[in-house]
């Protein structure tokens, strides 16, 4: 057993008075002021805001195939150092993570770095190819336990299909994460379809091809009775088809990634890939509707959609270059900037849409615990008067396809705890 760890001088939630913390064999044995922490080792707070570890329930870790771009190594280490303490790894990886033995593969990767908790994301259809479903059963009885199933990259577009997805998850007590994209309405798309997209002279993606999958899936949700989950909702008009959905009891839960919180689509006018991602930024009037959504309840969280790319995929012209963007180490910078700052969500509400639905959404009972006696000490601490720059090269991750290079962002994850190990700023693991 590893010595016990006294967090000296941290404010939980963000609260005005600093405690400290006494953790034990992984657990929050001691919480007050004035504890007696003899032996135990010291870590000086200084009043460092703790919240319970954050949960993502979208990253795309590459491993296996694409280790060229990011591995379960590099991920969970980019994961730690943003205040991550589980991530769900997307499935499409080569091999696709669609049967048992892959995703105990990544499972067991995931535990032999043990940075964070990695939860693989099972495949909806049999090599992503939308044809016919996965051995969901098979991956949810093995060893990583999979809850969450995905296409994403992809959508599972067939009105049948995603009608039998949602009905055989029920049984699993699973849920399914779709990434709502009609593909016959995005083919060729390379941006927001819109002004911008129009005088830059590239193909649009109508706000419509995510809306008329979502209103769908919701009434396919009802009639299942199932959990649909929806990836990376970009538009104002998502936001109104789950307000009506909730409203009328359907189980839909959905995800806003910091990108769409924060960029809009008038970053393109350079044409510079870094900001292709799918879906593509929107209007600074969707991104305004998203960040209200999020503060309000009707998107329950914020995922990273993290996606790394190799330079030779995303140093390229426009139309070439891979959707996607880094996430995991400036995720809570940019929910602070774009939420915190402007009073849309005090710590409180980060610890919710960062941690606590995202672990129940995603079936992770260990995460997204209150800070409190007797609960695992898995904890993120963060510097909220910090300011740091970002720079690509600087992270984890082995891409550096980060949007916000060289940008000032705010607050600074100084350490990430899981069940009592340390990760710190610098990299480094006290064990
Ligand atoms: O931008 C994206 N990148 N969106 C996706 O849906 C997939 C992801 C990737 O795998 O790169
Ligand atoms: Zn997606």
């Amino acid at each position: 057993m590893s010595r016990p760890l006294r967090l000296r001088g941290i404010r939980p939630y963000g609260a005005d008075d600093p405690v400290d913390l006494l953790l034990r064999d992984g657990v929050i044995a001691e919480l007050g002021t004035g504890l007696d922490g003899t032996g135990a080792e010291v870590f000086d707070g200084g009043g460092l805001i703790a919240l319970p570890g954050l949960v993502d329930l979208h990253a795309h870790l590459r491993e296996p195939g694409r280790e060229d771009a990011e591995t379960i190594a590099t991920g969970s280490a980019a994961a730690a150092l943003g205040g991550y303490t589980a991530v769900f790894a997307m499935a499409n990886t080569d091999p696709v993570a669609d049967t048992a033995v892959v995703v105990e593969h990544v499972y067991r990767r995931g535990c032999e770095i043990g940075l964070v908790d990695v939860h693989p994301v099972g495949a909806v259809t049999a090599g992503l190819r939308g044809e016919r479903l996965a051995e969901l059963g098979a991956m949810a009885a093995s060893a990583a336990a999979v809850r969450m199933f995905s296409d994403d990259g992809g959508c599972v577009h067939d009105s049948l299909l995603m009608r039998r997805a949602l009905e055989y998850t029920r049984g699993l007590r699973g849920v399914i994460a779709q990434h709502a994209e009609d593909p016959r309405l995005t083919a060729g798309a390379q941006a927001h379809e819109g002004e911008i997209a129009a005088r830059l002279g590239l193909a649009g993606w109508p706000a419509a091809a995510e809306e008329s999958i979502v209103a769908r899936d919701c009434l396919l949700a009802r009639d299942a009775a199932a959990a649909l989950h929806v990836c990376h909702v970009s538009t104002a008009g998502t936001v109104e088809i789950l307000r009506w959905a909730k409203e009328r009891g359907i189980r839909v839960s959905a995800e806003v990634t910091p990108h769409h919180l924060l960029l809009t689509d008038e970053r393109l006018a350079g044409y510079d890939p870094v900001n292709k991602v799918n879906p593509p930024l929107r209007t600074a009037a969707d991104s305004a509707a998203l960040r209200a959504a999020l503060a309000e309840g009707i998107v329950d969280c914020v995922a990273t959609d993290h996606a790394p790319h190799a330079a030779q995929d995303k140093d390229c012209e426009w139309s070439a270059a891979r959707p996607g963007v880094l996430g995991l180490q400036t995720a809570l910078s940019v929910v602070m900037a774009t939420m915190v700052r402007p009073g849309l969500l005090d710590w409180r509400g980060v610890a919710r849409v960062m941690s606590e639905r995202p672990a129940r959404i995603g079936g992770a009972a260990d995460q997204g615990r209150p800070i409190a006696v007797g609960q695992p000490a898995t904890l993120v601490l963060v510097d909220p008067d910090a300011t740091w720059t970002v720079r690509g090269a600087a992270l984890a991750s082995l891409a550096d396809n980060t949007p916000y290079e060289g940008m000032e962002l705010p607050g600074r994850v100084v350490a990430t705890l899981l069940r009592g190990e340390i990760t710190t700023e610098d990299g480094k693991v006290q064990r």
